[in-house]
């Protein structure tokens, strides 16, 4: 069974504390948290000290999705607000591997998530050391994009490859999932999707995240 990730991205960030509650009713996976600096990507969003507040409402893992540059800079603060997966871009890291190992001498899961343009190829050499690769499904900055239908092959073939090699990697897709193209991508192996405003959309947030679980 897929799991779901809600973004809380298209969230109202005046009650986050009552949207996330409605997640958690929903039966939420994980929560996905999008960092965002300004620089990797053209929007800001929050920080690890909201990360930290937020921890105290829900015991609902956090899925932590830093789109900053040299996130390498930040781990242990995240590490320290309560993420339970870090997941850091492939393009923002100077040193990927060595990024990978500090989140995971925390204790937590490491993801490495890819933008569209990115290939699988770039990711060769770490696929021993990662928990999750995140396919970025749209350019990441914004919630409400549409998902880019090349990515479909870029799935299949992730899947592909941890099937015929037996790895221990989860595939997480972030961007433009809707209950229109949810059940297909899903079916492409993904285990984990993230939903932004394919769930705060609804009027019933929480009833909208037991569908898109039972797909
Ligand atoms: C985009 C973020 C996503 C975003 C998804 O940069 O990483 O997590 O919230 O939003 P939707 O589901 O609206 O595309
Ligand atoms: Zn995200």
């Amino acid at each position: 069974m897929v799991q779901v990730s809600p973004s809380i991205l298209s969230a109202d960030f005046g009650s986050l504390k009552e949207e996330i509650l409605k997640l958690e009713k929903g039966g939420a996976d994980y929560i996905h948290l999008d960092v965002m600096d300004g620089i990797y990507v053209p929007n800001i969003t929050f920080g690890s000290p909201v990360i930290k507040k937020l921890r105290n409402i829900t015991d609902v893992p956090f899925d932590v999705h830093l789109m900053i540059d040299k996130p390498e800079r930040y781990i242990k603060d995240f590490a320290d607000a309560g993420a339970d997966i870090i997941t850091i871009h492939e393009e923002a890291t100077i040193h990927l591997h060595r990024t990978i190992e500090e989140i995971k001498s925390y204790g937590l899961k490491a993801g490495v998530a890819l933008n569209p343009a990115t290939s699988l190829d770039s990711i060769e050499y770490v696929l021993d050391y990662i928990d999750m690769i995140l396919i970025m499904t749209v350019n990441p900055g914004f919630g409400g994009q549409k998902f880019i239908s090349s990515m479909k092959r870029k799935i299949k073939r992730m899947r592909d490859i941890i099937d015929n090699r037996g790895l221990d990697i989860l595939i997480e897709t972030d961007g433009g999932i809707k209950l229109d193209n949810a059940k297909e991508i899903i079916d492409y192996g993904v285990d984990i999707i993230v939903v932004g405003s394919g769930i705060f959309e609804a009027e019933d947030v929480s009833e909208r995240t037991k569908i898109f679980k039972a797909l």
